[in-house]
């Protein structure tokens, strides 16, 4: 069962920020998950909102700076004061560091808002090299059918909350012609629906699973990773 920092290692670290990245890594993660926007300038920035007030010392929408421009804002002090300083990442930089290092799992929010969205993560992760472990995913089913169409090496996610602990059998074999993972809301799940999920060559996800219970009782029904904001509940063992 993959383990996957959600947001990084949020619960110790400012979410999307190195910081938590390298928390996660620590703690024994072997997946990082992140969110990504585009820039004003076409970059694609790490941040999970689409507004920069939350998690930083500015205002104002993503898609109206420049990536040098939201290098200069303070991603950590929201957090803490021990994490002033912290920057939202690049995502190019969040490739240089740990592509092929640690798995990464990363999300494409609002790609409606977004055109071309696809285009530039699967650009930038052709440049660095397809990896089964570097994985793009999306609540946008056509976001990660769109980027299979346009790289069919870069293994896609759908993010699904299933109605009634359900998901038709139509759908899922539509989504295994461009995915290889569903992510799943752990609430939502039950050992038949992640049994059925795989009968379709599908693996499961789950997300945000923060009760080390809740994880043993996924990982007795043989999911395939869970993300959680404590990769330390579930990880075999930190590193150094
Ligand atoms: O990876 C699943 C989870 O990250 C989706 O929700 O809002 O935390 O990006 P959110
Ligand atoms: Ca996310």
């Amino acid at each position: 069962m993959h383990i996957i920092g959600h947001r990084g290692a949020s619960a110790y670290a400012p979410e999307n920020t190195f910081a938590a990245f390298e928390k996660a890594r620590k703690l024994g993660a072997d997946f990082i998950e992140l969110d990504v926007q585009l820039t004003k300038d076409g970059e694609l920035a790490v941040i999970h909102d689409d507004k920069v007030d939350r998690t930083t010392n500015g205002t104002g929408f993503v898609r109206h700076f420049t990536m040098k421009e939201l290098k200069k804002l303070d991603a950590g002090s929201w957090f803490s004061p021990s994490f002033q300083g912290e920057k939202i990442p690049e995502l190019e930089d969040v490739l240089h560091k740990y592509h092929k290092k640690i798995g990464l799992l990363i999300e494409i929010k609002s790609s409606r808002t977004q055109p071309g969205v696809e285009q530039a993560i699967g650009r930038l992760i052709e440049r660095y090299g397809f990896s089964n472990n570097t994985i793009v995913q999306s609540f946008d089913a056509d976001a990660i059918m769109t980027l299979h169409n346009l790289y069919p090496s870069i293994p896609g996610a759908v993010l699904m909350r299933p109605r009634f602990g359900m998901l038709p059998h139509g759908r899922l074999r539509h989504i295994a012609t461009f995915a290889r993972y569903v992510s799943l809301k752990h609430t939502m799940l039950n050992p038949f629906l992640i049994n059925f999920v795989q009968s379709h060559n599908l693996k499961v996800f789950a997300w945000t699973v923060n009760g080390l219970k809740t994880g043993l009782r996924l990982q007795g029904w043989k999911i395939d990773g869970i993300i959680t904001d404590y990769p330390d509940y579930f990880a075999k063992e930190g590193k150094a």
